[in-house]
């Protein structure tokens, strides 16, 4: 933990347990409770302090920490790793890792959740492309920014630029949506691209609403048109700090 940078520290993971599940059980980085413009946070767990699932199964379900809003971090990592491995096998397996450099978290007091209670996760707090929190330049330990891009569908790759994280991305009908995984938004369907949010999405209400929002959107793992390959569906988005 003290070098070559230090270690980093799992404090959470998304997991899709259920694409066609819209904002159902197990969606408790959107919400649980249906799409509703009632409840426009949704579960709310980017920025509170409630904690779900275990290290050991953080492919298998959402899991999250007291790291996530205990520690005081500089940079974030992400893995994608497929749905149900081991941990022993996480490493081999993940088919993207990459980690920011900028020390950026210390603009936002440290951490994710305070970076959400400055860039809540709510239906209806901003607009697209106005109200977009930050897109921070990420280097790539497996993959790199060309083959994350390749992941999504075509008709969101024309609208995105790689090589970023984003954090509190809107879209089109001011859904927000919290993490957009190696990309920046330069459109406004971030849907299709962009994970965890709040608990309405109006467009089509409720099938955007969910942990993996619209990846599905032009069918279930197709990769045509709006809908993002199998391979990034079916894999849970691990969040490291240090
Ligand atoms: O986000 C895509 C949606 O707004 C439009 O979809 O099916 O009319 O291309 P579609
Ligand atoms: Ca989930
Ligand atoms: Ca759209």
């Amino acid at each position: 933990m003290t070098t070559a940078g230090g270690g980093w520290t799992l404090v959470a993971s998304v997991h899709e347990n259920n694409l066609y599940g819209k904002c159902t059980t197990g969606d408790r980085w959107s919400s649980q409770q249906g799409g509703s413009r009632n409840v426009p946070e949704g579960d709310g767990s980017w920025s509170n302090t409630v904690t779900f699932g275990t290290a050991e199964a953080a492919t298998s379900d959402d899991f999250k920490n007291p790291g996530y809003y205990d520690i005081t971090a500089e940079n974030v990592a992400v893995w994608h790793v497929p749905n149900n491995e081991l941990v022993e096998h996480w490493k081999l397996s993940s088919f993207l890792r990459y980690h920011t450099e900028t020390k950026f978290l210390s603009l936002y007091r440290g951490n994710l959740y305070n970076l959400f209670k400055q860039f809540p996760v709510k239906y209806n707090v901003g607009s697209c492309p106005a109200n977009h929190g930050p897109s921070v330049p990420v280097v790539y330990d497996v993959g790199d920014a060309t083959s994350n891009h390749n992941l999504y569908g075509p008709h969101i790759r024309a609208n995105t630029v790689p090589g970023f994280i984003t954090f509190r991305a809107i879209n089109t009908e001011n859904a927000a949506m919290a993490i957009c995984s190696g990309v920046k938004p330069t459109g406004c369907h971030n849907e299709h691209c962009c994970i965890g949010g709040g608990g309405h999405f109006p467009e089509g209400s409720p099938r955007q609403c969910g942990d993996f929002t619209s990846f599905d959107w032009d069918g279930y793992g197709t990769h045509i048109g709006w809908s993002a390959s199998k391979q990034i569906t079916e894999a849970a988005v691990l969040i490291f700090y240090r």
